[in-house]
């Protein structure tokens, strides 16, 4: 998966990004050691697979409550089995949720009962080879990755607000870099649809969602951040063909997965959403995006840098005009 990971040159001065003492590889649950959520609350979307469920078991086994929120919430069933007999873990429950609808979206949040602590936005789908449309006409990774989360986040306001100190975690991509959110046609109705420019374009407004609730709502004690987790093989590749994947080198002729070098297992990739949802370390950082478990540079649109190694947060992705353009955008299209 070589196109997006052409890192570019830092427009900013480094220092005075957050650091940790964490580096890319780190695990989810190297980056949380010690810190005790006994009595926090935290919701997973995506939670039943990949780099959502290793959050559920790194936020589970600190001692929080975790729902893991699903289109299917027996496919969580082993994975509540599991924590189940882990000793000193907190009580794992699924709960229904398909993000492509607005009214799953809502209804998830009629049902939540008291103040919420962690809301990571994780759920995702990448590159579906054709334009697909909900039956309200958006585009279904737009609709997916960041409609349905918008409407989550925004009905479970009252819930982070009753927290005091909520987080609110946006798993994003570094493939927001190549796509500008296209306000003009967002839905892909005019232009020719391509499948990476809509994830990109959806991961863009992921991490404008960060910086947009860290905005509006940072008097409710509320922090907002996006990530890139990295690059890791899970089920999220399962629309590119096999050709496209050989091409990115990461199957065999034989059909097996080969993850390149700096590509990490879902274990180290849950880590920056854990990072961000859980430790004292980021604790009050707030609008901005995170890779490899630390603050990540702006950089300049085009300019490139070595494979594999973070690349950046892009300017479009950060700019506080956009993140209230969307939002103003995905309440008007939630009303419509
Ligand atoms: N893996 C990577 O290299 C990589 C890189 C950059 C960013 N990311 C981001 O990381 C996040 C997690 O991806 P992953 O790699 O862990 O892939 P994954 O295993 O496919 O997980 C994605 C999750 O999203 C859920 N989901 C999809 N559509 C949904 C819907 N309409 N409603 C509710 N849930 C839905 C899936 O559940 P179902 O079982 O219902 O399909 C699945 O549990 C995504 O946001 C992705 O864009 C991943």
């Amino acid at each position: 998966m070589t196109t997006n990971i052409q890192p570019g040159t830092p427009a900013r001065d480094d220092s005075a990004l957050l650091t940790t003492p964490f580096g890319p590889h780190a695990t989810a649950r190297e980056v949380i050691g010690g810190v005790d959520l006994h009595g926090r609350r935290a919701v997973v979307t995506g939670g039943a697979s990949g780099l959502g469920a290793e959050t559920v078991r790194a936020l589970a086994t600190a001692g929080a409550q975790v729902t893991v929120a699903t289109r299917r919430p027996a496919d969580a069933a082993p994975l509540v089995r599991e924590l189940a007999a882990v000793p000193g873990a907190g009580r794992v429950t699924a709960h229904a949720l398909d993000l492509s609808d607005p009214a799953s979206a809502a209804a998830f949040a009629r049902d939540w009962r008291g103040p919420l602590d962690i809301l990571v936005a994780n759920a995702g789908i990448m590159a579906l080879p054709t334009r697909t449309l909900t039956p309200a006409g958006w585009e279904m990774q737009l609709a997916t990755n960041h409609l349905g989360h918008f409407a989550l986040a925004t009905a479970l306001h009252p819930a982070l607000a009753a927290a005091g100190a909520a987080r609110l975690v946006v798993v994003s991509s570094g493939a927001h870099r190549d796509a500008p959110f296209d306000f003009d046609d967002p839905h892909f109705a005019r232009r020719p649809y391509d499948p990476w420019a809509a994830y990109g374009q959806s991961k863009t407004a992921d991490v404008l969602l960060a910086v947009g609730a860290a905005r509006r709502w940072a008097g409710d004690g509320i922090t907002a951040n996006a990530l890139n987790p990295g690059y890791i093989l899970t089920r999220l590749q399962r629309h590119i063909d096999d050709a496209t994947m050989r091409a990115f080198g990461v199957l065999d002729d034989e059909g097996n997965l080969t993850p390149l070098p700096y590509y990490k297992t879902p274990e180290q990739g849950a880590a920056t959403s854990v990072l961000l949802a859980a430790s004292p370390l980021v604790a009050g950082a707030t609008g901005s995006y995170f890779e490899d478990n630390r603050q990540a540079p702006t950089v300049r649109p085009g300019a490139v840098a070595e494979e594999g190694r973070p690349a950046g947060v892009a300017a479009h992705a950060l700019d506080p005009g956009s993140a209230d353009r969307l939002w103003e955008y995905a309440t008007a299209a939630l009303r419509a």
